[in-house]
């Protein structure tokens, strides 16, 4: 299996209750490294460009919105097979559907307020990554 890399999200929700640890402790005990990360503000304009392909959809406005609330940590993880593992350990979009011990369904609220976000590819995970790390940020 490949090492890749993945970009992440600590959103909103997750911050505001304090749960970046918590969050990073799944995240490093499912063997994936976090060899960049940094507390933002998103503003607007980025989180429009960051999910631009959702933005004919009825939530759009909602997501821009819950995404500066607060602010996010973002992050580059590192391991084998990255992208796929940090979607396993995430959980379902919607934490109902979430199996147990993944973030979701540990710390999500709601499908809005979902408290993570993980790359779902190779193109959009570089993509992402450069959107928010230059390339002397991301130390492996
Ligand atoms: P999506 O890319 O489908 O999910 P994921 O985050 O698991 O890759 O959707 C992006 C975000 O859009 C999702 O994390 C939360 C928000 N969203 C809603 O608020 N309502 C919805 O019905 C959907 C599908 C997504």
């Amino acid at each position: 299996m490949a090492i890749e890399r993945t970009f992440s999200i600590l959103k909103p929700d997750a911050t505001k209750r304090n749960l970046t640890g918590a969050i990073n402790a799944l995240i490093e005990g499912a063997g994936l490294r976090i060899v960049a990360q940094k507390r933002i503000r998103m503003t607007r304009e980025q989180a429009e460009t960051f999910y631009a392909v959702h933005k004919e959809r009825p939530f759009f406005g909602e997501l821009v919105d819950f995404m500066i609330s607060e602010p996010v940590v973002v992050q580059v993880l590192e391991g084998e097979n990255a992208i796929a593992r940090y979607r396993e350990v995430m959980g379902a979009t919607n934490p109902a559907n979430a199996a147990p011990g993944t973030i979701r369904k540990e710390h999500a609220l709601s499908v809005g307020e979902n408290s993570v976000h993980g790359s779902d590819a190779p193109e959009t995970a570089a993509i992402e990554i450069a959107q928010f790390f230059s390339g002397n940020e991301i130390v492996g």
